[in-house]
């Protein structure tokens, strides 16, 4: 288990609100208490993480199975130790926040069903938080952040460009039609037998590669809209693989160096085209923020990328702390902080959740222009 971090952002004024998030949509079981105050202010009281990447490393990548009796294993002590890290008791709890989709659905139920007994044991209201607002809004926890923004997500299971122009308020620029990012990593790390998680290997042996050595696709690169691919980048990279009879050490850091300038060179392409999009939305003269969010944007070729992307399109960059960057509850409390204040709460107290593998945060776009296909159980992202 990951050591608790505490964040505490400069406020004033009593907390009008202590909310208790949980997330267990994916690899990772998080708990988190969160105090919202009368101005709005957000003071992150507690943040546990306990990441399952050594039960899925064997399998070189998330098997779903394994990720919800994980979370089943280690989410009640996670939730008392939230509580005792932000030294309150569970009576003093307003509210309890769940993710509830998109994301594994044996995962997801764990986390929900346990919020439902808390919410009901406690008589307070449990809200539904949908996995990709607490990322939308996850900036917000470590700094100010005004309204609008705009956000790529890029992470293990998403990759996608918002407009967030207020609380419930999302307009999906760009997505994936297939494959995310992280798990073009993956997959990419995995044929070349780096380990799991694969990024972060890939990244360190791509340190000794050429860049520029192979040439390999880029999808959807100069297309008029913002949605990203890269099923195609995988396959070709796998082939280039192939074609080495006894890879190298060179050969492999060669082809991890050329498979990560693509990347990063798609995602600020993309990127690009969706920051004209949103700055034409905007009237002249207003300020132009860029958010990145989710694991991929750990990668230095690819926040370099946007960091130079940034300077030339005149956006402001931010990135949350790693820690907020990546799955983590404390965003998820936030969202429901932010319902609680406006009201936002079913008539059922939350208790008729469902538990949703696929829920998009901008329905209509998703409805009118699905990127990545729809199928009986809707659209996909
Ligand atoms: O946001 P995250 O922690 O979890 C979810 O996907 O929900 O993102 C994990 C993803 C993995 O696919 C991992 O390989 C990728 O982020 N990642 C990286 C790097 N660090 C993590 N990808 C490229 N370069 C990195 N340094
Ligand atoms: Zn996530």
């Amino acid at each position: 288990m990951n050591k608790p971090h505490l964040h505490f952002t400069a406020h004033s004024g009593a907390h009008s609100c202590l909310v208790l998030g949980i997330e267990s949509s994916c690899d990772e079981t998080a708990t988190s208490v969160l105090a919202r105050a009368e101005d709005g202010s957000i003071h992150v009281l507690s943040s546990v993480i306990a990441s399952q990447n050594e039960q899925h490393a064997p399998y070189g990548g998330v098997v779903p199975e394994i990720a919800a009796r994980a979370h089943m294993q280690i989410i009640e002590s996670l939730i008392a130790q939230a509580i005792k890290d932000a030294d309150i008791d569970y009576t003093d709890l307003d509210a309890v926040a769940a993710t509830s989709g998109p994301g594994l659905i044996g995962g997801v139920i764990t986390g929900l069903m346990c919020a439902k007994g808390l919410a009901l044991s406690l008589d307070i209201p449990l809200i539904s938080v949908n996995h990709l607002e607490g990322h939308a809004l996850s900036p917000r926890l470590s700094e100010a952040c005004p309204f609008p923004y705009l956000l790529l997500l890029v992470s293990g299971g998403h990759t996608q460009l918002l407009s967030v122009e207020g609380l419930g308020k999302y307009t999906r620029l760009g997505s994936t039609v297939d494959d995310a990012a992280g798990e073009a990593f993956d997959k990419t790390a995995k044929i070349m037998s780096l380990g799991f998680p694969g990024g972060p290997a890939l990244e360190k042996i791509a340190k000794n590669g050429d860049p520029k050595s192979i040439k390999l696709p880029s999808p959807f690169k100069n297309k008029p809209h913002a949605d990203f691919s890269f099923a195609g980048l995988k396959t070709a990279a796998a082939r280039a693989f192939a074609t080495f009879e006894k890879p190298t050490q060179k050969d492999k850091a060669n082809l991890a160096a050329s498979f990560q300038y693509t990347v990063a060179d798609i995602i600020c392409d993309r990127t690009s085209r969706a920051m004209d999009m949103f700055s034409a939305k905007l009237d002249k003269g207003e300020d132009l923020r860029f958010v990145v969010a989710g694991g991929v944007a750990a990668n230095t070729a690819i926040r370099n990328g946007l960091k130079d992307l940034c300077a030339s399109k005149g956006f402001t960059l931010a990135v949350p702390p790693h820690i907020y960057c990546t799955d983590n509850a404390a965003m998820i409390a936030l969202v429901g902080a932010e319902k609680l204040a406006i009201g936002d709460i079913s008539d059922d107290g939350g208790l008729g959740v469902k538990a949703r593998p696929r829920w998009p945060l901008d329905e209509s776009s998703a409805k009118n222009n699905p990127a990545s296909g729809s199928g009986r159980k809707g659209p996909k992202s």
